[in-house]
C-alpha cells in the first residue's frame, strides 16, 4: 500500500453520534437491515410518496438500463406541494429567501403552490406540452424553484443552466436539448453586481432556433432589458393574467423529469438525464433520514439551483418532505465575510449543508465573522461536491456546529441523482474526511484496476447495483452513456473517483482519477498533498496538480494562499515542502509551491485544477467561462512565468 494511503488511514478520531441526537434520529439500525434488500428497500421508500397510479415492477434491470416502478404514474410537483396543502403545513413556509441586496421573502406553501399553478398555465399558454424542454436560466430567487416545479407540473422537462454560464455554454446546452422556451431574469446579484443575464440569453437566443419564448422575471431595479416582439414575455404579465389552478399531470415514473448539464472534463458537457419516480424516491428518502429532516427544522442547503446539489436538496428532496428550506442569492462574502452567520442567526438554521470550499474559505477569514452570530440553532451539518481535508471537517464541527452538531459527509454525483455514501446522524460513528458508508440500499464496492473487488486499501469506486435516482442515459448519446460509466469496468457503474476502504470498510473519497497523479511510480491524490498543505500554520488553502516530469512521470505543482496575515518569508516553500514530507512522506514533495492572493474557482466554489495544470505545464489556456473571477488565472500565470525566468 502506498504512502498517501497511511497518511489517511492514520485518522484516528472518532466521533460517535451524541446520545440525544441518537435517541431522537430519524434512521436508525434497523434502517441499515432494511437496505441489505434494496429492490425492497426502495420500494418502501418509494410508498411515502403520492402515486397516481401504482407501479407493477420495482426494477427492470437490462444492463446498463434500469427502470424503476414501471408502470406508476405521478407528479412530481404534487409531491412537492399539493399533498402539503391539507393540513397544517399549509401555511408553513416552504421557501424563505433572501436577496443578496437585503430584501426577503417569505413564501408558505400555499403560495408556493399558487405560483406554481400560475406558472404552469403561462407555460401552457404559450403552447408548451408535455414532454417539451424548457431552459432555466436564472439567479438564486424563488422563480428558480417556481420555475422547476411548473414544468415538472405540466409534463416538461426542465434543463436548468447555472446562472454563471456565458452566453455560448447557454446556447450549447439549449441546443443540444433542443428547448422550446428559456426561462432568465434582467439580472442576478452578484458581490453587488447585477449580472445581466438577459443579455447573456439574447446572445444565445440568436444562435438557437428551437427557441420560440423568452419569460424575463424582473429582478434588478436599475437594469434595462429589452423586450423582443411575440417572443419575450415578462414573466409577472404572463402569471398576473394566469389561473393558479392547474391539474398535474399524470407522469409515467420513466418520464423525463430534468436534463442537467455536467461539464465534462473533456469535449462538449453531457445532459444527464433524470426520470421522475425513482429520482424522487431516493431524494425524498435520503433528505429525511441524512439530514435527520423533522418538521420544524430549517434547513439550508448553499448550493445553486444550477448545480444538481441545488435540483435535489434544495428543492425537490426537501420540498418533497415539506420542509422549510432558506435560499441564498448572492456570495458569502457580501457585503461582509459574516453573511453566511448572519443567515443562520436571523433564521435560525437548524441544518446546514455547504461545500468543504466554502468551508476552508470561512476559516481563512477567521473565527471572529461566525463568532458574532447566535449559531445556537444548528443541530446538523452537512459537506458535498469535493473530498473535505480532516482540518476543515474539525473547524466545522467546532467553529460553526459548536462541537455538538454531527456532520455529515456525503458523497454523490450529478448522474447519482441523490446522496450514495454518507452517515446516517444518529447511527455512524464518523471520522473527519470519510464519507463513511453506502446508504442503504446502495451497493458500492472498491476495485483495482483490472476490476478485481478489493475489501480494503485504494481503488476506484464503482457500484454494482442500480439505484432508483441513477442517470438513465446522457441526453441523445445513449452510446457515450454506456462508454463513459459502463465500459471501463464491464458490469459496473464507475464514478470516476479513486477511494480507499479501511480497515473497518469505511470509505474515502481521493477525488477524480484525473487529479490522482502517478509520481515516480507511486500513485497520490492530489487532495493528500493538499490536506498536508492546509495542515501548515500559515496556509489557508491549497491546489496541486501534476506536471510532466521526464524522470518522475509527474512531478507535484502546489498552488498555495496564505491565512490573512501570514507573509511569504525566505524559508516558507522549503518548509512547506517538509511539511508535505513530514505528513505524507518523500514521494510527495512538491517540486513547486507557486504563492498566490487567491486560487481560481468556478462560480460554485470548486478549484479548476485543469486551468492549474494548464499553468504547470506552460499551455494555453481553457474555457475559463465558468470562473468566478477568470483575472485570477492569468495572474496565477502570470507569477509562474516569472519564477521559471
Ligand atoms: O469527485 C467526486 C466529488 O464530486 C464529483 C461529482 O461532482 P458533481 O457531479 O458536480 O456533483 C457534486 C455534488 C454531488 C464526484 O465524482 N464529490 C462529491 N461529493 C464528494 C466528492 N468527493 C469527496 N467527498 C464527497 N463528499
Amino acid at each position: 500500500m502506498n504512502e498517501q494511503l497511511d497518511t489517511l488511514l492514520s485518522e484516528t478520531r472518532r466521533f460517535p453520534p451524541p446520545p440525544a441526537f441518537a435517541a431522537r434520529a430519524a434512521a436508525t439500525e434497523t434502517l441499515y437491515h432494511a437496505g441489505r434488500d434494496p429492490q425492497k428497500f426502495w420500494e418502501e421508500q418509494a410508498r411515502s410518496l403520492d402515486w397516481m397510479s401504482p407501479w407493477t415492477e420495482v426494477l427492470v434491470w437490462k444492463p446498463p438500463h434500469a427502470r424503476w416502478f414501471t408502470g406508476g404514474k405521478l407528479n412530481a410537483a404534487a409531491n412537492c406541494l399539493d399533498r402539503h396543502l391539507a393540513g397544517y403545513r399549509k401555511n408553513k413556509p416552504a421557501i424563505i429567501w433572501e436577496g443578496e441586496p437585503g430584501d426577503q421573502r417569505v413564501l408558505t406553501y400555499a403560495e408556493l403552490a399558487r405560483e406554481v399553478g400560475r406558472c404552469a398555465n403561462a407555460l401552457k399558454s404559450l403552447g408548451i406540452r408535455r414532454h417539451d424542454r424548457v431552459a432555466i436560466y436564472l439567479p438564486m430567487i424563488p422563480e428558480a424553484a417556481i420555475a422547476m416545479l411548473a414544468c415538472a407540473r405540466i409534463g416538461a422537462v426542465h434543463s436548468v443552466v447555472f446562472g454563471g454560464f456565458s452566453a455560448e455554454s447557454l446556447r450549447d446546452r439549449i441546443n443540444d436539448a433542443q428547448a422550446v422556451a428559456v426561462i432568465t431574469a434582467d439580472g442576478g446579484y452578484r458581490r453587488g453586481q447585477l449580472l445581466p443575464l438577459k443579455r447573456f440569453a439574447d446572445e444565445a437566443i440568436a444562435e438557437t432556433p428551437s427557441i420560440k419564448h423568452c419569460i424575463v422575471v424582473r429582478r434588478g431595479r436599475e437594469a434595462a432589458v429589452s423586450l423582443q416582439g411575440d417572443r419575450d414575455h415578462w414573466w409577472h404579465e404572463l402569471l398576473e393574467r394566469a389561473s393558479p389552478n392547474c391539474e398535474a399531470e399524470a407522469m409515467d415514473a420513466e418520464d423525463l423529469l430534468f436534463i442537467l448539464y455536467t461539464s465534462g472534463t473533456t469535449g462538449k458537457p453531457k445532459g444527464i438525464v433524470h426520470t421522475t419516480g425513482g429520482y424522487l424516491t431516493q431524494v425524498a428518502a435520503t433528505t429525511r433520514y441524512v439530514f435527520d429532516l423533522r418538521d420544524d427544522d430549517v434547513f439550508w442547503c448553499t448550493a445553486d439551483v444550477g448545480w444538481v446539489t441545488g435540483h435535489s436538496y434544495v428543492v425537490y428532496g426537501p420540498l418533497a418532505n415539506g420542509a422549510t428550506v432558506v435560499m441564498y442569492e448572492g456570495a458569502p462574502d457580501w457585503p461582509e465575510r459574516d453573511r453566511f452567520w448572519s443567515i443562520v442567526g436571523r433564521y435560525g438554521v437548524t441544518i446546514l449543508y455547504t461545500a468543504p470550499t466554502a468551508i476552508r474559505a470561512f476559516m481563512k477569514w477567521g473565527t471572529a465573522h461566525p463568532a458574532r452570530h447566535d449559531l445556537s440553532t444548528l443541530r446538523l451539518l452537512g459537506t458535498v461536491g469535493e473530498p473535505i481535508n480532516p482540518e476543515a471537517w474539525i473547524w466545522y464541527r467546532e467553529q460553526i456546529g459548536g462541537g455538538r452538531c454531527p456532520i455529515v459527509d456525503t458523497w454523490w454525483q450529478t448522474e447519482t441523482g441523490g446522496i450514495m455514501i454518507t452517515p446516517l446522524p444518529g447511527v455512524t460513528t464518523t471520522k473527519p474526511g470519510s464519507a463513511t458508508v453506502p446508504f442503504p440500499g446502495i451497493s458500492a464496492e472498491l476495485v483495482d484496476a483490472s476490476g478485481r473487488a478489493l475489501e480494503r486499501g485504494g481503488g476506484f469506486l464503482t457500484l454494482t447495483e442500480p439505484w432508483p435516482g441513477m442517470l438513465r442515459t446522457i441526453y441523445g448519446d445513449d452510446e457515450r452513456y454506456q462508454q463513459t460509466y459502463w465500459s471501463r469496468f464491464p458490469g459496473r457503474y464507475f464514478a470516476g473517483d479513486g477511494a480507499k476502504l479501511d480497515d473497518e470498510g469505511y470509505w474515502w473519497i481521493l477525488g477524480r482519477v484525473d487529479d490522482v497523479l502517478n509520481v515516480a511510480g507511486h500513485r497520490i491524490g492530489t487532495m493528500e498533498v493538499e490536506s498536508a498543505l492546509v495542515d501548515h500554520p500559515s496556509v489557508a488553502e491549497a491546489a496541486v496538480v501534476g506536471k510532466t516530469h521526464e524522470l518522475k512521470g509527474q512531478a507535484l505543482a502546489a498552488f498555495v494562499t496564505l491565512k490573512e496575515g501570514k507573509q511569504i518569508s525566505p524559508s516558507l516553500k522549503d518548509d512547506l515542502k517538509e511539511h508535505v514530507v513530514r505528513k505524507i512522506g518523500a514521494i510527495a514533495r512538491p517540486d513547486d509551491i507557486i504563492f498566490s492572493a487567491d486560487l481560481p474557482k468556478t462560480r460554485s466554489g470548486k478549484i479548476m485544477r485543469r486551468l492549474l495544470k494548464d499553468i504547470a505545464e506552460g499551455r494555453a489556456l481553457g474555457d475559463t467561462t465558468t470562473l468566478a473571477d477568470p483575472a485570477v488565472v492569468n495572474r496565477l500565470k502570470e507569477m509562474y512565468e516569472d519564477k521559471e525566468s
